[in-house]
């Protein structure tokens, strides 16, 4: 193996560190603790686990933790009706509503039902805009983790080649606006991309994001580009034992990383950043509404 590793997990407790004083001096100062209300309907198990995850690390940090769990069968009219509630309470700074949601409601209505100021997941059509016209909004925290990662390992992005692989929502849309914004020359790769290993070879910075398992292969690859890889997918381990699983991410960690100058590991990479930028997502909505300055280096 050729490649550094990224250590998300690393740089994600740092993330949370920084996030922790900035809490700190907020309650010292401003006599402010900022708030994050996180919905969660349904009894899904991956979700209940992530919201788990994510209420402990925002208590960690010194925020106030609201968990609103609503069972399968709530209606639209009531879920917009907790939502209107928190978009009007001035201790909630930051709203996270888990998806997916059950089948029988609009995820969009939904999410554009959230104060765009308290969308910490920026997901709302608003803050899709903002940040597509350059302007100050709400990231999603996953691409804005990513960021954060590149910034660090590279320091300026500007002129570099990327290529991002998927081209969601939540991960490749945003992402190719943040690195664009960083001056990136950017290409959305998807599954419908002609001739897409020539693609990702020309790039410098590859982001992996379409949930395919070992997808993409070290041949692929550019030598000394760095990996981000988004992907977080279970798949069968049978040399760990019959019905044993083990987690991979959409590249194929042991033929990219012969490449590759560096490569962000799964898990340990990407996934904990995500959390890491939610909370400071929710740090920056409580500056923003109180009128006082952003954290430095914890904003895209
Ligand atoms: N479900 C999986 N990832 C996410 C996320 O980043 N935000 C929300 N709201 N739901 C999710």
């Amino acid at each position: 193996m050729t490649a550094q590793i990224i250590d998300g997990k690393a740089f994600a407790a740092t993330v949370r560190g920084k996030v922790a004083e900035h809490v700190t001096r907020l309650k010292a100062d401003h006599g402010i603790t900022p708030g994050l209300a996180v919905v969660l309907v349904g009894e899904d198990p991956a979700s209940q686990v992530y919201v788990r995850s994510k209420g402990k690390m925002t208590v960690e940090v010194g925020m106030n933790s609201y968990e609103h769990k609503l069972p399968a069968e709530t209606s639209e009219a009531e879920l917009l009706a907790l939502i209107d509630q928190l978009n009007t309470d001035p201790a909630v700074h930051g709203i996270l509503v888990q998806l997916p949601l059950p089948g029988h409601l609009n995820e969009d209505l939904v999410i554009n039902s959230i104060d765009p100021a308290k969308d910490v997941d920026g997901f709302h059509i608003s803050n899709v805009g903002l940040l597509a016209t350059g302007q100050k909004a709400m990231v999603p925290c996953t691409p804005l983790g990513c960021l954060m990662m590149l910034r660090d390992y590279h320091g300026s992005l500007s002129g570099l080649n990327a290529v991002v692989i998927g081209r969601s929502n939540i991960v490749g849309k945003p992402m190719a606006q943040l690195l664009l914004r960083d001056s990136c020359t950017v290409t959305i790769a998807h599954s419908r991309t002609r001739d897409i290993e020539e693609v990702v070879r020309r790039a410098d910075i590859v982001v992996a994001a379409v949930g395919r398992p070992e997808m993409v292969k070290g041949g692929w690859i550019k030598p000394g580009a760095t990996i981000i890889d988004v992907g977080i997918n279970r798949i069968d381990a049978p040399e760990k034992g019959e019905g044993k699983t083990r987690l991979v991410g959409d590249c194929d960690f042991a033929s990219c990383a012969e490449v590759a100058g560096a490569i962000t590991p799964v898990p340990g990479g990407v996934g904990p950043m995500t959390i890491a930028c939610l909370l400071a997502n929710t740090l920056t909505a409580c500056s923003r509404a109180n009128g006082l300055a952003e954290p430095e280096g914890l904003t895209a």
